[in-house]
């Protein structure tokens, strides 16, 4: 039965390595770059609440379903799914799940490595001392004329694309395991680094409120999907990334616990950035709405008038490359395991392709901020487009595919070997979810403002 299956690409040493593994997928641009600017953009407190109630009813229940798939079929998305179609003889359309993760995070990666990118050249521009003494307007037109100048971007994009290539090459075992055990516990303390600088500006009690007072005045249908869509994003789910860990996950290691760790690490770095950079927003009287600029225009401005600023700021970049670098490895490891498995060829081969492939498609989105800026369609350019429909379409989708899938088509009994739980109050409530609430929840979000936007 299951119980023998191995993946090819290898097995993490202990239920620790996927914990560190997981929260360095799940913890990245999403919670330090996007969630306070979502935040910021939909008027704070109550967009946290709804965040918070996506991740806790539907994130967490769909991620263990996305881990039992995994270790279930050992082997890469695309082909996991197709194994358990065929063993279980269930209908052929399911293997498609595969597919649009393996896509999806492809998709992903093109913009990301870009965003990552303007992060990778805040750590040289901190470094130099560029913003030493700046007001909020220079800040600001650094950060836009870093935007417009295509060659720039291109430069930090493709350095960044090098490094996620360079550790997924060398695999599973070497590469990832390695890399998650260094970068994870130094992101933690630089953050932590961070928190302390805010609570010693004045308005730390104003960036509190800000994120925790809820006023559900300013929430929107269009708001709650973008709640819903960054807690599919931030905890990596609905693409396979998460799968394909699980994949490599010990066949003895809990499923439920090591989820809630993993999905409780990533809230509470969303969290704590958002209290390392609202207070500072606030004490500087810059506007929480400022968009994707958020941090790239507000930190860099309170750095570069602080004491040590210069070091703390260098040091914030450090941490966000990081964290940006070890989610960007799960973005494409789906892919990767599939070409590996489909065309038998080497694990460097088919990242160096797959790779190449990302920086290409990444040229639109690079486009999209200077020469191609004016290029719409529908309202979306390169970048706004592929963030909305891999973010807020194809992630809620699949997630919802996945919690139908193993709420109920997959047989019980393989759902149940996995679980050690599965006599208890909570395997019942976990199924119920699975097989009612997560998907009436994402249906309805996705619908109504859909609805909203043809009907109004
Ligand atoms: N979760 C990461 C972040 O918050 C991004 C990410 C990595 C991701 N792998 C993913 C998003 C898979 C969706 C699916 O930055």
């Amino acid at each position: 039965m299951t119980e023998q299956k191995i993946s090819i690409h290898g097995v993490w040493g202990s239920r620790w390595t996927f914990i560190l593994a997981a929260t360095g997928s799940a913890v990245g641009l999403g919670n330090i770059w996007k969630f306070p600017y979502i935040t910021g953009e939909n008027g704070g407190g109550a967009f946290v609440l709804v965040y918070l109630f996506c991740i806790a009813l539907i994130g967490i229940p769909i991620m263990m379903a996305e881990v039992l798939l995994g270790r279930q079929g050992r082997q890469s998305p695309i082909n996991t799914m197709r194994e358990l179609v065929r063993e279980t003889g269930t209908h052929k359309s399911w293997k498609l799940l595969g597919w649009v993760g393996a896509i999806a995070g492809f998709l992903i990666l093109t913009y990301y490595s870009v965003i990552a990118g303007w992060s990778l050249n805040y750590v040289y521009e901190m470094g130099s001392g560029t913003f030493s003494g700046k007001d909020g307007q220079q800040v600001g037109s650094i950060f836009d004329e870093l935007l417009a100048n295509p060659k720039q971007l291109l430069f930090w994009h493709s350095l960044f694309m090098v490094m996620v290539t360079v550790v997924v090459a060398q695999g599973v075992i070497k590469g990832l395991e390695k890399a998650v055990r260094i970068l994870m516990p130094l992101l933690f303390l630089l953050l932590i680094l961070l928190v302390g600088y805010a609570l010693s500006t004045d308005s730390f009690g104003r960036g509190f409120a800000f994120l925790f007072h809820v006023d559900f005045s300013k929430m929107t249908w269009s708001a709650a999907l973008t709640a819903l869509g960054h807690a599919f994003f931030t905890l990596s789910l609905g693409m396979g990334a998460i799968m394909v860990y699980g994949s490599y996950m010990p066949k003895k290691a809990s499923i439920g616990g090591t989820v809630l760790m993993v999905a409780a690490l990533d809230t509470l770095v969303a969290l704590v950035a958002g209290l390392a950079i609202f207070p500072i927003v606030f004490s500087n009287g810059l506007a929480p709405g400022a968009g994707p600029g958020l941090m790239f225009i507000t930190l860099p401005h309170a750095f570069g008038n602080m004491g040590f600023g210069q070091l703390f700021g260098t040091l914030f970049f450090v941490l966000v490359t990081f964290a940006a670098w070890s989610s960007a490895i799960s973005l494409i490891e789906p892919a990767v395991a599939w070409v590996v498995e489909r065309f038998k060829v080497n694990r460097g081969l088919a990242t160096v392709m797959l790779c190449f492939l990302a920086w290409f498609v990444g040229l639109g989105t690079v486009f999209s901020f200077n020469l191609w800026a004016e290029m719409t369609l529908a309202g979306f350019t390169v970048f706004d487009g592929l963030d909305f429909l891999t973010a807020n379409i194809m992630l809620p989708l699949s997630g919802l595919f996945i919690a139908l899938y193993v709420g109920w088509v997959l047989p019980q009994q393989r759902v149940k070997s996995e679980l050690a739980l599965s006599q208890s109050v909570l395997y019942q409530l976990w199924r119920f979810v699975l097989r009612f609430l997560a998907p009436l929840a994402v249906l309805i979000v996705f619908m109504v403002p859909l609805y909203e936007k043809f009907a109004g």
